[in-house]
């Protein structure tokens, strides 16, 4: 499953820390179907953790959405008045999420992007904007995740909130707890570290 220790070289600021990073295969949308499954709901319950950090009229960002599995939650709790803001790697993940959130009336709250593998990408008139951001089970796949939180951190609102889980069979401990101390140094405080079913997962605040 891993595939290489990413060093950050191509992409990370000179002088940067290099984060020991283990960077994973991306999961493939060929096998979207095993994540959006009964199953999945019973053991994440996604409408539990929508109602716990979203409110209706948010703008929520969920990174790495693949086929919309969190993203379906946090469309019915933002309400007419919110945005979900969709963004994956892989055009194939947001065509389901599309279809499928067209199917049950959310797509009018969703918007969807398709990131670069380094760059979210989003406007910078979107800077400032984002009341909750999600990144579940994503950051192992991605290649540089300091540049990732800087970015997560300039699209929050002052004090908004960066939910942040990884499965801990794919990313050790020690893993989990350097990528914290690096969403820190992005401008990110931690506020909550949990379980999020057997996953590791941390709510950080973006600093006022
Ligand atoms: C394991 S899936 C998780 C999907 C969703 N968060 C869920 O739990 O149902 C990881 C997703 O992250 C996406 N991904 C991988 N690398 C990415 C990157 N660099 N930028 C954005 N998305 C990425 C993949 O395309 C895939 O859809």
């Amino acid at each position: 499953m891993v595939d290489k220790i990413n060093t950050g070289e191509s992409t990370a600021s000179p002088g940067e820390a290099q984060l020991p990073h283990h960077h994973h295969e991306i999961f493939s949308a060929s096998r979207a179907g095993h994540l959006d499954t009964r199953l999945r709901r019973i053991l994440y319950r996604p409408d539990r953790l929508a109602k716990r950090y979203v409110k209706t009229g948010n703008r929520v960002l969920d990174f790495g959405c693949g086929p919309g599995f969190f993203t379906r939650e946090f469309a019915r709790r933002v309400g007419d008045t919110g945005t979900v803001i969709a963004v994956d790697l892989q055009e194939e993940m947001l065509h389901i999420l599309s279809e499928k959130m067209e199917r049950e009336g959310l797509m009018p709250r969703i918007r969807t992007h398709q990131c670069s593998p380094d760059a979210i990408g989003l406007s910078p008139e979107l800077n400032n904007t984002v009341d909750v951001a999600f990144a579940i089970f994503v950051v192992h796949e991605v290649p540089n995740p300091q540049k990732l939180f800087r970015e997560i951190s300039s699209l929050l609102v002052p004090g908004g909130l960066f939910f942040y889980s990884e499965p801990p069979f794919i990313v050790p401990g020690k893993e989990f707890r350097a990528s914290l101390a690096e969403a820190e140094k992005a401008g990110l405080t931690l506020v909550e570290q949990r379980c999020f079913f057997v996953n590791r997962a941390a709510v950080l605040r973006k600093v006022s």
